[in-house]
């Protein structure tokens, strides 16, 4: 037999892709490739793109340039562009960087091993499709290996919301459910291989209609999964919370106390310019009810400044709900226009005011993340623990409301779940000791 092949996945943007990057390798494994973590002695290089923002797209570009010494070296070397960036720019990534030999969208990766085939056979293979079946329900089973405690799952993709700055709807297509049952299977699968907890993923995950009960309906059956021990969701849309999924929130000991609920902009001016199709103040209802449900519960969200006629007015209004709300954690963007999307044709708002709003937005944030973290110094929190901490002997895991806390923990296992009294907060972390 023939020496494996090398393969060499670099992954962009947001857990989705990190999903499907794993999926792409177990689809490419019985082509005879086996993952490495350097690109130096791939026979395959795969990007896993995001074009999200600007920034985002344009460094595809500059990473395939650097690739060129490497296929020079090796003729051999084949080089794919999956994600969103192949999807939204397939046939010009295949002009602008004729290293590239394989293009293929988010929703054919299980066509990947014919592509791979074409590409090894020396022409351009290029698959940019939205086809009828499941991708997903084609790829091969997922191997039996053990594996990190913390799993992604995709369940839901694409989305039919349209706000006017995302390229989502276009990249990904028509929101999509996968069924409930091949869900189950393969959680049930993640958790014999030692998974204990996993994130349920999609674009608009709360539109999930894979279950009779919705998204709620699929977290009440997964928390009945023996040895699972921890259900996420992301990520959301404030239209989507329906009341079962809040009563979830409340009732299903396994769901944990965090939800990431985007906003975007806190003006109800510039949220109908968004098409948001929500304001700010039913935004804050909705979180209000959600804070009923479960008291604890961290929040967490997106917000875009500097959105084409965005005025000091209107972000003032942001600031005054992110103040109403008080995040736990938060990302925050400039505006960002994607070719394609209406909100790209319209005036724009100056960089510099641009820079100066998400500077003051990110230094809120930055305190309230401070203050939520700050105020579990004292209280004992379960941590399943995921990693050893640099130093000897000192383990790394995550808390019930995502915060990382590090403890001094020898005798402590990765995939272990243990409860952990929080003695410091530093920037980014916390520090504690086991009960
Ligand atoms: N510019 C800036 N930020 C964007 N997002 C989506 N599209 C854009 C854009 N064109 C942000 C939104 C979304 C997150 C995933 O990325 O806040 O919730
Ligand atoms: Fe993009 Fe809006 Fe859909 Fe989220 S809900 S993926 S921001 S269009």
């Amino acid at each position: 037999m023939s020496a494996p092949r090398k393969l060499f996945i670099k992954t962009y943007g947001c857990q989705m892709n990190v999903y499907d990057s794993e999926r792409m390798a177990e689809a490419l494994a019985p082509r005879g490739y086996v993952q490495t973590d350097s690109a130096d002695d791939a026979d395959m290089i795969v990007l896993n793109t995001c074009h999200i923002r600007e920034k985002a797209a344009e460094k595809v570009y500059s990473e395939l340039g650097r690739f060129r010494a490497l296929k020079d070296a090796n003729p051999d070397l084949k080089i794919g562009v999956a994600g969103c960036v192949a999807q939204a720019e397939g046939e010009e990534i295949m002009r602008r960087q004729p290293l590239v030999d394989l293009v293929v969208g988010p929703q054919s990766y299980h066509r990947l091993p014919a592509l791979e085939a074409k590409a090894r056979a020396g022409r351009k293979a290029l698959d940019t499709d939205f086809p009828e079946e499941d991708k997903f329900g084609d790829l091969p089973a997922r191997p039996k290996a053990r594996r990190a405690p913390s799993a992604f799952l995709t369940v839901q993709e694409g989305c039919d919301k349209f706000c006017a700055f995302c390229v989502v709807p276009y990249t990904r297509g028509a929101e999509m459910s996968r069924p409930a049952a091949r869900v189950l299977s393969e959680a049930r699968d993640l958790v014999e291989r030692g998974v204990r907890e996993i994130t349920l993923l999609g674009q608009n995950v709360n539109a999930y209609h894979g279950h009779p009960g919705g998204l709620a309906g699929l977290i009440r059956e997964l928390a009945a999964i023996d040895g699972l021990a921890r259900i996420r969701f992301t990520t959301s849309h404030p239209n989507d919370m329906d009341d079962a999924l809040i009563a979830a929130h409340g009732e299903v000991e396994k769901l944990m106390p965090y939800l990431h609920l985007p906003v975007q902009s806190g003006s109800d001016r510039v949220l109908k310019a968004m098409n948001r199709k929500h304001s700010a103040e039913s935004y804050v209802r909705l979180i209000e009810r959600i804070r009923a449900a479960r008291p604890d519960i961290l929040l967490s969200g997106d917000f875009i400044v500097g959105f084409p006629g965005e005025t000091e007015a209107d972000f003032q209004q942001t600031l005054a709900l992110v103040e109403a709300v008080e995040y736990g954690q938060c990302y925050s963007f400039k505006y960002s226009p994607r070719p394609g999307t209406p909100a790209a044709e319209r005036a724009h708002v100056d960089e510099a005011v641009k820079d100066d709003r998400l500077q003051r937005l990110q230094a809120l944030l930055k305190r309230q993340q401070r203050a939520v973290q700050d105020r579990m110094v004292g209280r004992t929190v379960s941590v399943l623990f995921e990693k050893p901490g640099r130093e000897a002997g000192q383990m790394v895991g995550k808390s019930d409301h995502l915060h990382s806390v590090f403890v001094d923990a020898p005798q402590v296992a990765v995939g272990d779940l243990r409860a952990v009294r929080i003695t410091a907060s530093a920037p980014n972390s916390l520090a504690g000791t086991l009960v």
